[in-house]
Protein backbone atom coordinates (compact mmCIF):
# COMPACT_ATOMS: atom_id res chain seq x y z
CA UNK A 1 0.00 0.00 0.00
CA UNK A 2 2.66 2.29 1.15
CA UNK A 3 5.11 1.65 -1.82
CA UNK A 4 1.72 2.46 -4.08
CA UNK A 5 1.52 5.55 -2.83
CA UNK A 6 5.32 6.39 -3.21
CA UNK A 7 4.89 5.54 -6.68
CA UNK A 8 1.70 7.43 -7.33
CA UNK A 9 3.75 10.56 -5.99
CA UNK A 10 5.60 10.03 -8.57
CA UNK A 11 3.87 9.45 -11.59
CA UNK A 12 1.16 13.19 -10.58
CA UNK A 13 4.20 15.06 -12.57
CA UNK A 14 3.99 12.80 -15.58
CA UNK A 15 -0.03 14.01 -15.36
CA UNK A 16 0.15 17.88 -14.99
CA UNK A 17 3.16 18.35 -17.41
CA UNK A 18 0.88 15.99 -20.03
CA UNK A 19 -2.12 18.26 -19.37
CA UNK A 20 0.06 21.35 -19.50
CA UNK A 21 1.51 20.19 -23.02
CA UNK A 22 -1.84 19.89 -24.27
CA UNK A 23 -2.30 23.00 -23.17
CA UNK A 24 0.52 25.05 -24.71
CA UNK A 25 0.43 22.51 -27.94
CA UNK A 26 -3.41 23.32 -28.53
CA UNK A 27 -2.81 27.37 -27.77
CA UNK A 28 -0.09 27.19 -30.50
CA UNK A 29 -2.68 24.95 -32.76
CA UNK A 30 -5.35 27.79 -32.77
CA UNK A 31 -2.88 30.69 -33.25
CA UNK A 32 -0.89 29.02 -36.19
CA UNK A 33 -4.75 28.62 -38.05
CA UNK A 34 -5.28 32.55 -37.50
CA UNK A 35 -5.44 34.22 -41.05
CA UNK A 36 -2.44 36.48 -40.16
CA UNK A 37 -0.33 34.27 -38.59
CA UNK A 38 -1.54 31.10 -41.44
CA UNK A 39 -0.37 33.86 -43.75
CA UNK A 40 3.40 34.35 -42.24
CA UNK A 41 3.85 30.63 -41.51
CA UNK A 42 2.53 29.91 -45.41
CA UNK A 43 4.99 33.15 -46.61
CA UNK A 44 7.85 31.10 -44.86
CA UNK A 45 7.23 27.98 -46.39
CA UNK A 46 5.14 25.88 -43.54
CA UNK A 47 4.50 23.17 -43.84
CA UNK A 48 6.37 21.52 -46.26
CA UNK A 49 9.52 23.37 -45.68
CA UNK A 50 11.75 26.04 -44.83
CA UNK A 51 11.54 27.84 -41.20
CA UNK A 52 7.69 27.67 -41.10
CA UNK A 53 8.34 23.88 -40.78
CA UNK A 54 9.85 23.88 -38.18
CA UNK A 55 6.97 26.03 -36.28
CA UNK A 56 4.31 24.13 -38.13
CA UNK A 57 3.97 21.36 -37.70
CA UNK A 58 7.50 20.41 -35.61
CA UNK A 59 7.12 22.53 -32.97
CA UNK A 60 3.22 22.34 -32.40
CA UNK A 61 3.73 18.39 -33.22
CA UNK A 62 6.29 17.65 -30.52
CA UNK A 63 4.33 19.43 -27.99
CA UNK A 64 0.98 17.76 -28.12
CA UNK A 65 2.40 14.07 -29.24
CA UNK A 66 5.83 14.41 -27.16
CA UNK A 67 4.71 16.40 -24.36
CA UNK A 68 0.90 15.85 -24.75
CA UNK A 69 0.67 12.22 -25.57
CA UNK A 70 3.85 10.51 -24.43
CA UNK A 71 4.01 11.44 -20.46
CA UNK A 72 0.63 10.56 -20.40
CA UNK A 73 1.17 7.29 -21.94
CA UNK A 74 4.52 6.79 -19.70
CA UNK A 75 2.65 7.47 -16.63
CA UNK A 76 -0.53 5.62 -17.54
CA UNK A 77 2.03 2.67 -18.16
CA UNK A 78 4.09 2.88 -14.89
CA UNK A 79 0.38 3.08 -13.39
CA UNK A 80 -0.54 -0.10 -14.97
CA UNK A 81 2.08 -2.48 -14.75
CA UNK A 82 2.13 -3.01 -11.61
CA UNK A 83 -1.56 -4.31 -11.72
CA UNK A 84 -1.17 -6.04 -14.34
CA UNK A 85 1.95 -8.03 -13.67
CA UNK A 86 1.79 -8.28 -9.77
CA UNK A 87 5.36 -6.74 -9.47
CA UNK A 88 6.46 -3.06 -7.92
CA UNK A 89 8.23 -1.28 -10.84
CA UNK A 90 11.52 -1.97 -10.79
CA UNK A 91 13.25 1.33 -10.20
CA UNK A 92 11.02 4.33 -9.22
CA UNK A 93 14.31 6.35 -9.29
CA UNK A 94 14.69 5.09 -13.17
CA UNK A 95 10.88 6.29 -13.35
CA UNK A 96 12.37 10.02 -12.58
CA UNK A 97 15.04 10.17 -14.85
CA UNK A 98 12.38 9.32 -17.90
CA UNK A 99 10.17 12.12 -16.49
CA UNK A 100 12.80 14.52 -16.48
CA UNK A 101 14.93 13.14 -19.61
CA UNK A 102 11.47 13.17 -21.63
CA UNK A 103 10.48 17.11 -20.09
CA UNK A 104 13.56 18.24 -20.75
CA UNK A 105 13.80 16.63 -24.57
CA UNK A 106 10.58 17.97 -25.27
CA UNK A 107 10.73 21.56 -23.87
CA UNK A 108 13.91 21.79 -25.05
CA UNK A 109 12.98 20.74 -28.80
CA UNK A 110 10.11 23.02 -28.87
CA UNK A 111 12.07 26.18 -27.69
CA UNK A 112 14.56 25.40 -30.59
CA UNK A 113 12.20 24.88 -33.32
CA UNK A 114 9.91 28.07 -32.41
CA UNK A 115 13.58 30.04 -31.96
CA UNK A 116 15.17 28.75 -35.47
CA UNK A 117 11.46 29.17 -36.86
CA UNK A 118 11.25 32.44 -36.09
CA UNK A 119 14.26 33.84 -36.17
CA UNK A 120 14.98 32.10 -39.45
CA UNK A 121 11.49 33.14 -40.85
CA UNK A 122 12.14 36.81 -40.30
CA UNK A 123 15.48 36.65 -42.12
CA UNK A 124 13.90 34.95 -44.76
CA UNK A 125 12.13 38.27 -45.63
CA UNK A 126 15.01 40.94 -44.62
CA UNK A 127 18.30 39.63 -44.89
CA UNK A 128 17.87 35.81 -46.73
CA UNK A 129 21.57 35.83 -47.53
CA UNK A 130 22.01 35.20 -43.53
CA UNK A 131 19.76 32.11 -43.25
CA UNK A 132 22.61 29.51 -43.52
CA UNK A 133 24.77 31.14 -40.83
CA UNK A 134 21.95 31.46 -38.38
CA UNK A 135 21.32 27.94 -39.69
CA UNK A 136 24.82 26.59 -38.74
CA UNK A 137 23.74 26.10 -35.01
CA UNK A 138 20.09 24.36 -35.16
CA UNK A 139 22.19 20.78 -36.27
CA UNK A 140 24.27 20.72 -32.49
CA UNK A 141 21.18 22.32 -30.82
CA UNK A 142 19.10 19.79 -31.76
CA UNK A 143 21.65 16.73 -31.94
CA UNK A 144 21.30 17.58 -27.67
CA UNK A 145 17.68 18.06 -27.44
CA UNK A 146 16.86 15.08 -29.52
CA UNK A 147 19.35 12.64 -27.56
CA UNK A 148 17.86 13.98 -24.12
CA UNK A 149 14.65 12.45 -25.35
CA UNK A 150 16.11 9.64 -26.60
CA UNK A 151 17.92 8.97 -23.28
CA UNK A 152 14.32 9.31 -21.19
CA UNK A 153 12.43 6.62 -23.96
CA UNK A 154 15.62 4.36 -23.13
CA UNK A 155 15.20 4.65 -19.59
CA UNK A 156 11.39 3.95 -20.29
CA UNK A 157 11.71 0.89 -22.35
CA UNK A 158 14.58 -0.59 -19.74
CA UNK A 159 12.33 -0.21 -16.79
CA UNK A 160 9.39 -1.71 -17.98
CA UNK A 161 11.13 -4.93 -19.28
CA UNK A 162 12.67 -5.13 -16.22
CA UNK A 163 9.63 -4.67 -14.69
CA UNK A 164 8.49 -7.45 -16.49
CA UNK A 165 11.32 -9.63 -16.36
CA UNK A 166 12.52 -9.03 -12.76
CA UNK A 167 11.50 -11.05 -9.47
CA UNK A 168 9.55 -9.06 -7.73
CA UNK A 169 12.69 -7.42 -5.76
CA UNK A 170 11.85 -3.31 -6.70
CA UNK A 171 13.87 -0.59 -5.95
CA UNK A 172 10.90 1.67 -3.76
CA UNK A 173 13.60 3.68 -2.06
CA UNK A 174 13.89 6.78 -4.22
C1 LIG B 1 -6.71 23.47 -30.71
C2 LIG B 1 -6.18 22.35 -31.10
C3 LIG B 1 -5.38 22.18 -32.37
C4 LIG B 1 -5.34 22.94 -33.52
C5 LIG B 1 -6.11 24.20 -33.85
C6 LIG B 1 -4.41 22.30 -34.42
C7 LIG B 1 -4.06 22.77 -35.68
C8 LIG B 1 -3.14 22.19 -36.50
C9 LIG B 1 -2.75 22.70 -37.79
C10 LIG B 1 -3.30 23.95 -38.43
C11 LIG B 1 -1.81 21.87 -38.29
C12 LIG B 1 -1.04 22.05 -39.57
C13 LIG B 1 -1.62 21.42 -40.75
C14 LIG B 1 -0.71 21.77 -41.93
O1 LIG B 1 -0.29 22.92 -42.01
O2 LIG B 1 -0.41 20.86 -42.71
C15 LIG B 1 -1.59 20.82 -37.34
C16 LIG B 1 -0.70 19.78 -37.51
C17 LIG B 1 -0.53 18.76 -36.61
N1 LIG B 1 -1.17 18.62 -35.40
FE1 LIG B 1 -2.50 19.92 -34.60
N2 LIG B 1 -3.89 21.18 -33.80
C18 LIG B 1 -4.48 21.07 -32.56
C19 LIG B 1 -4.24 20.07 -31.63
C20 LIG B 1 -3.45 18.96 -31.85
C21 LIG B 1 -3.32 17.85 -30.93
C22 LIG B 1 -4.05 17.74 -29.60
C23 LIG B 1 -2.45 16.97 -31.50
C24 LIG B 1 -1.92 15.65 -31.01
C25 LIG B 1 -2.33 15.01 -29.95
C26 LIG B 1 -2.03 17.53 -32.77
C27 LIG B 1 -1.13 16.93 -33.62
C28 LIG B 1 -0.75 17.45 -34.84
C29 LIG B 1 0.21 16.80 -35.73
C30 LIG B 1 0.93 15.48 -35.48
C31 LIG B 1 0.36 17.64 -36.83
C32 LIG B 1 1.28 17.43 -38.02
C33 LIG B 1 0.57 16.62 -39.05
C34 LIG B 1 1.50 16.37 -40.19
O3 LIG B 1 2.63 15.95 -39.96
O4 LIG B 1 1.08 16.65 -41.34
N3 LIG B 1 -2.66 18.74 -32.94
N4 LIG B 1 -2.42 21.04 -36.25
C1 LIG C 1 13.72 11.17 -29.50
C2 LIG C 1 12.54 11.55 -29.88
C3 LIG C 1 12.24 12.27 -31.19
C4 LIG C 1 13.04 13.04 -31.97
C5 LIG C 1 14.50 13.39 -31.78
C6 LIG C 1 12.23 13.48 -33.09
C7 LIG C 1 12.68 14.27 -34.13
C8 LIG C 1 11.98 14.57 -35.25
C9 LIG C 1 12.47 15.33 -36.37
C10 LIG C 1 13.87 15.93 -36.46
C11 LIG C 1 11.49 15.40 -37.27
C12 LIG C 1 11.54 16.18 -38.57
C13 LIG C 1 11.77 15.45 -39.82
C14 LIG C 1 11.75 16.50 -40.93
O1 LIG C 1 12.77 17.13 -41.18
O2 LIG C 1 10.68 16.73 -41.49
C15 LIG C 1 10.35 14.69 -36.76
C16 LIG C 1 9.13 14.58 -37.38
C17 LIG C 1 8.01 14.06 -36.79
N1 LIG C 1 7.92 13.46 -35.54
FE1 LIG C 1 9.42 13.29 -34.24
N2 LIG C 1 10.96 12.98 -32.95
C18 LIG C 1 10.94 12.25 -31.79
C19 LIG C 1 9.87 11.59 -31.28
C20 LIG C 1 8.60 11.61 -31.82
C21 LIG C 1 7.46 10.95 -31.23
C22 LIG C 1 7.51 10.11 -29.96
C23 LIG C 1 6.41 11.24 -32.03
C24 LIG C 1 4.97 10.84 -31.89
C25 LIG C 1 4.42 10.36 -30.79
C26 LIG C 1 6.89 12.05 -33.13
C27 LIG C 1 6.13 12.53 -34.17
C28 LIG C 1 6.62 13.14 -35.29
C29 LIG C 1 5.81 13.53 -36.43
C30 LIG C 1 4.29 13.36 -36.57
C31 LIG C 1 6.68 14.11 -37.36
C32 LIG C 1 6.32 14.63 -38.73
C33 LIG C 1 5.97 16.06 -38.67
C34 LIG C 1 5.80 16.55 -40.09
O3 LIG C 1 6.80 16.94 -40.71
O4 LIG C 1 4.67 16.55 -40.58
N3 LIG C 1 8.22 12.27 -32.95
N4 LIG C 1 10.67 14.19 -35.52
Amino acid sequence: MMSTDILHRHLLKFLLLSAFSFFIGTVHGALQVMPPIRAWLDSIGSPYGGPGHMIDPLAHAHMNLVGGVVLLAMGVTFYLLPIFTGKKIYSIRLVDHTFWWVSMGVYSFYIIQMVFGIWEGLLMHSAPEQISAAHRFYGPVMAISGSTMLVGFCTYLANVLLTITASSKADISA
